[in-house]
């Protein structure tokens, strides 16, 4: 079928791209590097004729830097998603694949000893100034276990970006039910692998590990290092997309899953992985902290393996070891 990706000259959406085509598909591609802005109704009108999917992953990524991004993300984000909607209504295409991500659930999931499962709120500026990182329970305080955060948690965005994923997911969610659509939002974890931005601010900590290790210089691990994260191979996350355009809900719907490798590592181990590959130097552990930050997030793959029948094969080790060097 003809599928349009919109981002198609970025990180992940080139490699969807890619595995569309190696998949028989023909692919419509949309791109701001290559003149075309997803919030532009002309350059929509002129793509989207026989269309019959859009994988939508265009996006301003990244944490942002201070509160001056907040603009960009809600327009490239949000507006953005919500004039590419309106156009695929216009040309009736029904099927949508939607870039989402685990930062809308904001902290993961904890258990309390005493009170049980918790979602713990922000962590206070005094904590992590004693260098006290690991969430408590909202309820007494005490220490907490970290437990893997399955689709129905409700969504709390602790920053700009954040917003801005779980916006694009309410607003597929009003085109699906206007429409008789479906949606899948995909809720990537951290996303890593060849071609992965690299020296911008608002790159990932895998790109950010492995500049410092290609100047010379020691990886600096925030925090210490302990927090946990799941991290995906790009080409994984391609096949998920696949998976989730021959896996469309019923009509009218959206449904989400998380798109993860199902085997967490903490960002201290990533470090100590690419550090490895390449041969030094040794990661430096800082201790400095990012407000924006949640301390774990470690999610249950198990929904997109029973209803996408997708299943993360790049191992962590293998897949850091092709990264330190691509
Ligand atoms: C990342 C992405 C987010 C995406 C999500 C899921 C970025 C900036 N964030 O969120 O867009 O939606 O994965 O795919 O791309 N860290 C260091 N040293 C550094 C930089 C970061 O130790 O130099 C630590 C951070 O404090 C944090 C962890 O690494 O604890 C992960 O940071 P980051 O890569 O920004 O990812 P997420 O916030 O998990």
């Amino acid at each position: 079928m003809k599928v349009m990706v919109t981002g198609s000259a970025g990180f992940i959406g080139s490699h969807v791209a890619e595995a569309l085509e190696a998949d028989g598909h023909e692919v419509a591609g949309l791109d701001l590097a290559r003149g075309d802005d997803v919030r532009d109704d002309a350059a929509l009108d002129r793509l989207l004729p026989g269309v019959e999917a859009v994988v939508h992953q265009a996006a301003k990524v990244g944490l942002g830097v201070d509160v001056g991004d907040l603009p960009g993300y809600a327009s490239v984000n949000v507006y953005g998603t919500a004039v590419l909607l309106a156009a695929m209504a216009r040309h009736r295409v029904t099927r949508l694949v939607l870039a989402s991500s685990m930062v809308v659930y904001g902290e993961g999931a904890y258990a309390c000893r005493e009170h049980g499962p918790v979602r713990p709120g922000p962590r206070a500026v005094p904590d992590l100034d004693r260098g006290r990182f690991d969430p408590v329970c909202p309820r007494c305080g005490a220490a907490v276990q970290h437990a893997v955060i399955a689709e129905d948690a409700p969504p709390d965005p602790r920053n700009a970006y954040a917003t801005s994923k779980l916006a694009q997911e309410h607003l597929a969610a009003n085109w699906a039910r206007e429409t008789g659509g479906t949606v899948v939002a995909l809720r990537y974890h951290n996303v890593y692998g060849p071609r992965m931005p690299r020296d911008t601010p608002y790159a990932g900590v895998a790109a950010i590990f492995r500049s410092e290790l290609e100047a010379g210089r020691a990886p600096r691990v925030f925090e210490d290092g302990g927090q946990l994260r799941d991290f995906v191979h790009v080409r994984d996350v391609a096949r998920a997309n696949l998976a989730a355009l021959r896996t469309p809900p019923l009509p009218g719907t959206l449904a989400a899953y998380n798109i993860a490798s199902g085997a967490p590592h903490t960002v201290g181990q990533m470090a100590d992985a690419l550090s490895g590959a390449r041969g030094g130097p040794p990661p430096a552990i800082t201790g400095g902290y990012r407000l924006g930050d949640v301390r774990h997030i470690v999610a249950s793959p198990a929904k997109a393996e029973a209803a996408l029948g997708f299943r993360a094969e790049i191992g962590f080790e293998a897949g850091m070891k092709e990264f330190a060097w691509s």
